[in-house]
């Protein structure tokens, strides 16, 4: 038999909806009391003990912590319901609301149990008591049901056991609900907020550059094109528009493969800048570490000269990440393993190490020429064998990060000039450089298993050099043309006029959000770590 208490005195709740519950809107007998007062003037009453109001609506979460010796009457409870397991008199409900991986149980008398079905949205009101069972420390007993949002449970496709990430890819509308994917959530929140404070105290304005651009910033011919659903070229029967001038915007546009040119021209105005913004990428890549749309963060700063500065940004922005986050109810949460995560994550050490490492000083910073020196000791090991010229394959870089960086990330800096993009500065050592082997003053942050997190550089800030290299890669016609007479096409000269008026030494870096916390959570694809994920092939809803 279940301890009873459902003797408790109700009261109107602090919550708006609460108070809507008919059961709670009946008059108490204080306020009876008081309107027979009204009607005939009594002798002063004697005073009773203030009533137990109910208790807002909290968070399964902070309720899995509350531990009282005494049972608490009134404790209103919001979720959804996870299981039902029945006996004949009572119901064992799992009720979850995405801010716990634990559910919280909830003790029903059968007859009161109507509608509570698998998914429903519901509202719980009882008493918090210590539970007899060994599953959990507290549970609730509850007295009043409220199915707020039903569900038939037959239909309703996540379920308690174990589903496959391919299944739930399926139903990404419904995926959040998982108690993983909610978990998920929280993660990315609590990295936004650690990251806009560490951003806030270095003094970095956060902005919002556009998202529809006119330009391919990367040069890597990986842009979405943008035309309104009305434009002849989106009919099939009708020809299409053969002047770009009578289209919406008069010329190409494109959704932007990263928002770097536009904080540039926004650092010249405040100083150091950073945002966190959607960004797009045509790239027919079917890997686990592409989507064709990702969250970038992309930080600016103006009046440096040593890429170091650029370096020592990104490097403490983890850091302080890791440090905020590593003791948080939420990666406690992640490294733990429960059956219906199944293989799905990355062994829990390994995901520690991962966190560790980021909170580890000093990460190892080695030239690109170093890395192929290194790699080339190691030869047979790879199917793409290591060349100086060319880019570091996904073996490459996962070997670097391994072995070099052991747990904690490794920059690996100067790539050539030739495979990196047109805006990076020349490799400022002078007299030490080979001339057949020019580089960049550039960086990518690597991991392992997840490879390239981050990359950077210094811009070129100088006018004729980058005019020079603008002209020779055909992005602009002519040195000469400012982007108020032509622009020749590419809708980049605005970014060269920008070197015309007062341009200070500058880097910055962007950083793949998406890599980075499918990199600290475990999760092994960055299609299970955004909720409704893009990739070559794939935009379900
Ligand atoms: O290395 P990327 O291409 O650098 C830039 O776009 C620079 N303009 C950033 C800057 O300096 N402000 O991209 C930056 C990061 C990569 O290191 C990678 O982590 C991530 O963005 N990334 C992707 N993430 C998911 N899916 C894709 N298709 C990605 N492409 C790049
Ligand atoms: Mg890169």
């Amino acid at each position: 038999m279940r301890p009873s208490v459902l003797g408790s005195a109700m009261r109107p709740s602090a919550n708006p909806l609460v108070s809507r519950i008919s059961l709670f809107s009946r008059p108490s007998h204080s306020s009876r009391r008081c309107l027979s007062h009204q009607a005939t003037p009594a002798p002063a009453p004697t005073p009773t003990p203030a009533p137990t109001p109910a208790q807002p609506s909290r968070p399964i979460s902070q309720l899995l912590k509350w531990k009282p010796e005494q049972n608490v009457d009134h404790v209103v409870v919001h979720g959804y319901v996870r299981s039902v397991r029945g006996l004949k008199a009572w119901r064992f409900v799992s009720l979850g609301d995405g801010s716990s991986l634990d559910p919280l149980q909830a003790v029903i008398e059968s007859g009161l149990a109507e509608g509570l079905t698998v998914g429903a949205a519901v509202r719980l009101t009882g008493s918090w008591v210590a539970s007899p069972g060994h599953a959990q420390s507290h549970e609730l007993q509850v007295r009043e049901v409220k199915v707020l949002g039903p569900s038939d449970a037959k239909t309703f496709p996540i379920q308690k056991k174990y589903q496959t990430p391919e299944y739930l890819r399926t139903i990404p509308h419904l995926r959040p609900r998982t108690p993983l994917n909610a978990l998920l959530l929280r993660l990315r929140s609590e990295a936004v907020t650690s990251l806009t404070q560490f951003f806030a105290r270095q003094d970095f304005v956060q902005t919002h550059p556009p998202i529809i651009t006119s330009s391919d910033c990367e040069g890597a011919g990986e842009v979405f094109t943008l035309n309104p659903a009305s434009d002849p070229a989106e009919q099939p029967d009708k020809e299409p528009a053969a002047d770009p001038q009578e289209s919406f915007f008069r010329s190409k546009k494109y959704l932007t493969v990263s928002t770097q040119l536009h904080l540039e021209a926004l650092a010249q105005s405040v100083g150091n800048v950073w945002t966190l913004s959607p960004v797009f990428r045509a790239e027919q890549s079917d890997t686990s570490r592409h989507l064709s749309e990702f969250y970038m963060l992309e930080a600016e700063m103006s009046f440096v000269d040593d890429m170091n500065s650029v370096m020592d940004l990104a490097e403490n922005m983890l850091r302080q990440l890791g440090t905020d986050l590593y003791q948080s109810d939420t990666v406690k949460s992640l490294l733990t393993r429960t059956p219906h995560f199944g293989q799905d994550l990355a062994p829990a050490e390994e995901v520690a190490r991962r966190w560790e490492g980021l909170m580890q000083p000093d990460w190892p910073r080695i030239t690109y020429t170093e890395a192929i020196d290194i790699l080339k000791q190691h030869e047979d090991k790879f199917e793409q064998k290591p060349v100086w010229g060319a880019g570091l394959q996904s073996e490459h870089e996962k070997f670097i990060a391994s072995t070099v960086g052991k747990d904690r990330p490794v920059f690996v800096t100067n790539y050539p000039r030739d495979i990196k993009a047109f805006y990076m500065r020349p490799t400022q050592e002078s007299g030490s450089q080979d001339s057949s082997r020019v580089t960049v003053d550039c960086f990518d942050l690597l991991v392992p298993e997840l490879c390239e997190i981050a990359g950077g550089s210094m811009r070129e800030h100088q006018l004729e050099p980058l005019l020079d290299i603008m002209t020779r890669q055909g992005i602009i016609k002519s040195p000469s043309e400012t982007a108020s007479e032509n622009d020749s096409g590419n809708g980049l000269q605005w970014y060269a006029d920008l070197r015309r008026w007062g341009c200070p030494p500058h880097g910055g870096f962007g950083l793949g959000f998406d890599r980075l916390l499918s990199y600290l959570s475990g999760v092994q694809t960055v299609r299970d770590i955004v909720s409704f994920p893009r990739w070559y092939g794939r935009c379900d809803c």
